[in-house]
């Protein structure tokens, strides 16, 4: 039996090809912006703690204003509007006898035998379940937080600390995944020191402690918990479910694949109070299926196998959010992807065929036989049943429960692949946090995703026309730490519109929008494509839906501007610069557009002639980064240089320079004349450097590169009413030249291709 053969007895369960993407390369984002950028001018703000590491848990509180935070030794609470200010501490460092435990098992007593905060559940009214590693020795707690309208305050009850265990992970490096439904932890952890007895655990509240059943691969096998969530399925909470998501070894992979990573989600009836003569404090309603996210290819699907993160999207219907996963890949090939899942899909998967095993040389098939009543993984309720408790249960039915706990199909994303992935691009997604936004034209999901860099990529998922899925276009790239460090957790406020990312280092907060960041042009701000901007005739600034349409112009969906800002009157004129060289020196010609997806397109009207040509990039024209260097300049080289940015089949004017080359002995005249800095030698060693200070003097701008902020700033066209440039070519006969770039497909549409 051949490998592929072997791993299709699942459907689905392919080898991680990277087949189909062979060829892809990473899109870059249309802005990017640095840390100082952000800081400076788009209102980033930073916690951190002295001598404190490993931020991790997250918890928004819309109600009392708060951000509360989890790290080594540490409870924050913050507040939500910005967190650099009013921040209240809370020391939690683990008791020295459990540190020296911890020592003495062979850990690290100064990276290990700490308590990390892993978890944060709002309580009730007044308090906060906080659990951490206590040094290998799990440990929640009641924080109190004050009532809402109080002062806030934050203290430790000392009286009420509860046994962690089954709660927080041993391991910092752990993560742990719970919610807390009512009084009730529901939470999926190793519950060991070894980290070896991974378990579904339900504790605190009044309902029994239930657990998975202990050292049976069919159950789990490995698992890496990811997030957890409760659901309800009907208008009776007899019905709710708990889904948690995680990703372990795939038990139905045929032994030569080796160890094979696949997505689950996994259910449990919230009611669920274990079986009576079987199954005895443990789940009976437990079912998983796998959750496949891959990009279909001739050769073999690309399959990203490592659930990272999950985001529920609510939705008007409370039973049927939408979920937003984000998935990494466990192969040598470095991608990561977006899938979105209804529930639907994933209730389907859980009514439909069971995956079943003979014997031990058998092989993994769709159960044929009959399925006892109550179907395994329905809740005892009226809804479906006669059935009040999981104790009245019949006996086949748990223990056909017991041996069937993986579903044969798995669940597919809408659409049958990602809504966006990046392949070889230097990171990978981490997690998470989406908010639906109403714009001009319909609503648009805004994606937030944390990379292992540190960076948060805003990407928006558009309706494609021809199918029921969407594709995502990279809007932002935000580095938002100081230095490079993984997004550990990341949380949303769509009421504030901020956005709070979490990091080893430090706690970010950032708006959801910067819209002065897309330009000062009306073009420029309807090319963004942010559903959170529009242009208002005088500069981009936050859409608000409720406002008057008249004069807000946006066009999320096609980002056309010759429709949105053909009439606009107050376009700024471009002024026309001048640069000087030298015959047989050399000329930097600057421009660097904003946007990282625009191309540059350079034309030239030749001083004494009217038509504008292309400038040839042959030897003595070289296209860099940061603009066009031209080399052994002639005299006919004088002229007009245009430079426009080509996006999206529009093109945008960015700079109007007038080159006037000189003979060697002009240029000395003119220096000493201007009193500059003596004349460099003339000739062909002379560099394009020593003439940015031959640069019309007054001229606007000042000379050289300088910061790439000045740089950007110089490439605005400049609000000035002389000097009218030529007219923009922006008409539909523009439109069509450009068709034929790849601008459905995410191609390379790096700035630096010419
Ligand atoms: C946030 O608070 C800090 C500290 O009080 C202050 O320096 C900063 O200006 C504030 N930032 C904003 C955007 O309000
Ligand atoms: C909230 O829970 C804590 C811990 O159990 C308890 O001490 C406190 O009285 C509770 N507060 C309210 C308002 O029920």
């Amino acid at each position: 039996m051949g490998r592929a053969e072997a791993a299709a007895m699942i459907p689905g369960l392919t080898l991680l090809w990277a087949a189909g993407l062979g060829h892809a390369t990473p899109s870059p984002p249309r802005l990017r912006l640095s840390f100082q950028e952000l800081q400076a001018w788009h209102g980033l703000r930073t916690f951190r703690l002295e001598r404190t590491c490993c931020y991790e848990a997250l918890l928004v509180d819309e109600e009392r204003g708060r951000l509360f935070v989890g790290a080594e030794n540490h409870v924050a609470s913050l507040s939500l509007d910005n967190i650099s200010k009013q921040a209240k501490k809370l020391s939690w460092p683990a008791p020295v006898e459990w540190r020296e435990e911890c020592n003495w098992a062979g850990k690290d007593i100064g990276t290990e035998c700490m308590n990390f905060v892993k978890l944060l559940h709002p309580y009730n009214h007044t308090h906060v379940l906080a659990c951490g590693t206590g040094a290998f020795h799990p440990i929640c707690a009641f924080v109190q937080v004050g009532h809402r309208l109080e002062e806030p305050i934050l203290l430790l009850e000392p009286r009420r600390l509860e046994d962690g265990k089954g709660k927080s992970p041993y391991d910092p490096r752990h993560r742990a995944a719970s919610v807390l439904v009512g009084e009730e932890l529901y939470s999926g952890v190793a519950a060991d020191l070894m980290g070896r007895d991974f378990t579904i655990f339900r504790s605190l509240g009044q309902r029994p402690s239930l657990r998975t059943e202990p050292h049976d691969s069919r159950w789990l096998n490995e698992p890496k918990f990811v997030k957890v969530f409760w659901i309800p399925e009907s208008d009776n909470p007899d019905d709710d479910k708990i889904y948690f998501f995680f990703h372990e070894l795939a038990v139905e992979a045929a032994p030569v694949l080796g160890r094979l990573t696949v997505s689950r989600v996994g259910q449990i009836c919230r009611n669920d109070m274990g079986g009576q003569r079987s199954l005895v404090n443990k789940w009976t309603t437990f079912l998983k299926a796998r959750l496949v996210c891959s990009v279909p290819g001739m050769e073999g699907d690309t399959h990203f196998d490592q659930l990272q993160d999950v985001f529920l999207l609510s939705s008007r219907d409370p039973r049927n959010p939408l979920l937003y996963t984000v998935f990494s890949t466990s192969s040598i090939f470095q991608g990561s992807a977006v899938c979105v899942y209804s529930m639907n899909d994933v209730r389907r998967a859980f009514l439909g065929p069971f995956a079943h095993k003979e014997g031990p040389t058998h092989q993994w098939v769709a159960y044929q036989g009959r399925v006892p009543y109550p179907r395994p993984g329905m809740c005892p309720s009226k809804t479906f049943g006669t059935f009040s408790s999981t104790k009245d249960f019949p006996d086949d039915v748990i223990q056909f429960a017991r041996n069937h706990p993986l579903m044969y199909n798995p669940v597919l994303p809408i659409g049958g692949r990602p809504v966006f992935m990046q392949v070889s691009a230097g990171y990978t997604f981490t997690q998470i946090a989406v908010d639906r936004v109403a714009a001009a034209d319909g609503h648009y999901d805004v994606l937030f995703i944390g990379t292992d860099v540190g960076t948060v990529l805003k990407v928006i998922s558009l309706p494609k026309s021809s199918q029921p899925s969407s594709e995502g276009l990279l809007l932002e790239e935000l580095h938002v730490f100081e230095h490079s460090a993984a997004v550990t957790s990341m949380q949303i406020s769509s009421k504030r519109h901020q956005l709070y990312i979490a990091s080893r280092s430090s706690v970010a907060q950032i708006s959801l929008h910067r819209c002065a960041a897309h330009g000062r042009a009306c073009a420029e701000c309807c090319l963004a494509r942010d559903p959170y901007c529009a242009w208002d005739g005088v500069k981009c600034t936050r859409f608000q839906p409720s406002a008057k349409r008249r004069f807000r112009r946006q066009d999320i969906r096609n980002g056309d501007p010759s429709m949105l800002c053909s009439r606009d009157s107050s376009r700024p004129a471009l002024l026309e610069r001048k640069v000087f060289g030298v015959e047989g020196g050399s000329a930097f010609l600057e421009c660097e557009p904003r946007s990282l997806q625009a191309r540059v397109e350079w034309t030239f009207q030749r001083t004494g002639e009217a038509a504008y040509t292309q400038v040839p990039t042959e030897e003595r024209a070289e296209r860099a980064a940061r603009g066009l260097l031209l080399r052994g300049l002639r005299r006919q080289d004088s002229g007009v240089y245009l430079c426009a940015a080509i996006e999206h089949g529009f093109s945008q004017p960015l700079r109007r320079l007038a080159l006037h080359v000189l003979s060697a002995t002009q240029a000395e005249r003119l220096a000493r004349a201007e009193e500059v800095a003596p004349p460099a030698p003339s000739g062909p060693k002379l560099w394009y450097r020593d003439f940015l200070q031959l640069v019309e003097p007054g001229g606007g701008g000042g000379g050289g590169g300088g910061g790439a902020a000045s740089s950007l700033r110089m490439c605005q066209p400049q609000h000035a009413p002389r000097a009218p440039g030529p007219e923009p070519r922006r008409k539909g006969r523009n439109r069509r030249t450009h068709a034929s770039e790849p601008r459905a497909e995410r191609g390379p549409r790096s700035a630096g291709h010419w």
